[in-house]
């Protein structure tokens, strides 16, 4: 996205609430902040986190409300759907997307991934290979074998001019032919890219899945985090197309409202059998979902949306910030992320300059005091993936340091 001089800085609002003020997280078990914890960069200062996808930011109040109030409720047993769960889901995605969905087609999941490990088994058997668009987050590079099954690669192409990822619809083609490939994972909007594939582009990966009786497996966990409003994010199921009809998707809150440690999405199955066939396929190794978990998504979708307009305002600003930091360095390029608080950045230029053997942008941002996402994980040396989910001031100190790193 070329950068626009005409584009409203976003207002104080952004910067003096709840956006700003973010709790440390040392000493929390939080994982984004675990990574680097005692570590220091080649000047001594503390390493900051920008790599795994969850947010620095305080949940919205309608959330914490909501938990306060099941917290209150004082009686934490054994939940199985809550009575709002699928209805409140289908009134947002209805709202939000323009997607109707049977409310008795929504099963409860303790996580997307978890969802995803469990379609593996659910529609392919040992051997079988799962398709993949490549640079894709890492799961589902690594649950195929954990599954006894083979993981498809099929690479997105970057079109610089078009500023886009694209598809290659003959790699595509070829890779769903073997009748030993029975399930395309989707990532929609996509991690890492940020890309939001078009309604053409997901009715021809429909005929494609059709015409070689392929079912696909949408995770469409960023689906409320479009940033662009000319590429809306459209739900794989929600096609007119026979291949849509029998796919699976799963959404969650946990991505934008920030609640990803409370272990809750949802698998939308509409058919029945494959719901019927859906707990066994766990080999019972799915937990319950727990309650909060509930009572936060909810929350969300009932309520969560004008914190949700007012975090886009901000991840908007976040990437333009990100992009210019970009521009200037050179051998480091990115496609402008269309959804998604991440930017997947093309070090490989940089690397290729380096007079040193071994230099690695991971390794040199790291040095330099910032610690992204290794595009190794994603399936592709010399990117690196950076979260932007943080309060300004930080993210500017990281583009500072991410400037000293590969300049
Ligand atoms: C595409 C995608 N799917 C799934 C997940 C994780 O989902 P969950 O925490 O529900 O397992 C992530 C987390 O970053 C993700 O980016």
């Amino acid at each position: 996205m070329p950068h626009d001089p005409t584009q409203t800085p976003p207002s104080d609002n952004l910067y003096s609430s709840a956006f700003a003020a973010c709790p440390d997280r040392h000493g929390t078990g939080a994982e984004k902040w675990d990574r680097y914890a005692g570590q220091a960069d080649d000047t001594g200062r503390a390493i900051i986190p920008f790599w795994v996808a969850d947010m620095d930011f305080r949940s919205p109040t309608c959330v914490l409300t909501a938990l306060h109030q099941r917290v209150d409720h004082a009686v934490f047993g054994y939940t199985h759907d809550t009575p709002g769960f699928a209805a409140t889901l289908a009134a947002h995605l209805e709202r939000q997307h323009r997607w109707a969905i049977d409310p008795s087609t929504v099963i409860g999941v303790p996580g997307v991934v978890n969802g995803l490990a469990v379609t593996a088994r659910l529609l392919s058997a040992p051997g079988d290979g799962i398709a993949t668009f490549t640079p894709v987050y890492p799961p589902f590079l690594f649950l195929p074998k954990l599954a006894d099954r083979r993981t498809v690669s099929v690479p997105l192409q970057a079109n610089q001019q078009a500023n886009r990822w694209e598809i290659d619809w003959d790699a595509l083609d070829k890779a769903l032919a073997p009748p030993t490939v029975k399930l395309f994972w989707l990532c929609q909007p996509h991690n890492p890219t940020g890309t939001v594939f078009s309604q053409m582009d997901l009715l021809r990966l429909a005929d494609v899945a059709e015409r070689h009786q392929v079912t696909v497996v949408s995770d469409e966990i960023w689906c409320d985090l479009v940033l662009d409003d000319d590429s809306p994010h459209v739900p794989f199921a929600s096609l007119d197309h026979p291949a849509a009809r029998r796919s699976i998707s799963f959404v969650a809150a946990s991505k934008t409202w920030n609640i990803a440690g409370l272990g809750c999405a949802a698998a939308i199955v509409p058919d029945e059998h494959l719901r019927r066939g859906w707990r066994a396929a766990g080999g019972g190794l799915v937990p319950m979902i727990n309650p909060l978990g509930y009572a936060a998504s909810e929350a969300a979708w009932l309520q969560g949306d004008p914190w949700r307009r007012t975090l886009i305002d901000l991840i908007r600003h976040h990437r333009q910030l990100a992009l210019d930091a970009v521009a200037d360095l050179p051998g480091v390029s990115c496609i402008a992320p269309q959804a998604t608080y991440l930017l997947w950045l093309d070090c490989r230029e940089w690397h290729a300059a380096q007079p040193a053997e071994g230099a690695d942008p991971q390794r040199a941002c790291e040095a330099a005091g910032i610690g992204p996402s290794d595009g190794r994980e994603f399936g592709s040396p010399g990117f690196l993936r950076l979260n932007l989910g943080c309060p300004t001031p930080r993210l500017e100190e990281g583009l500072n340091r991410l400037r000293k790193a590969l300049a």
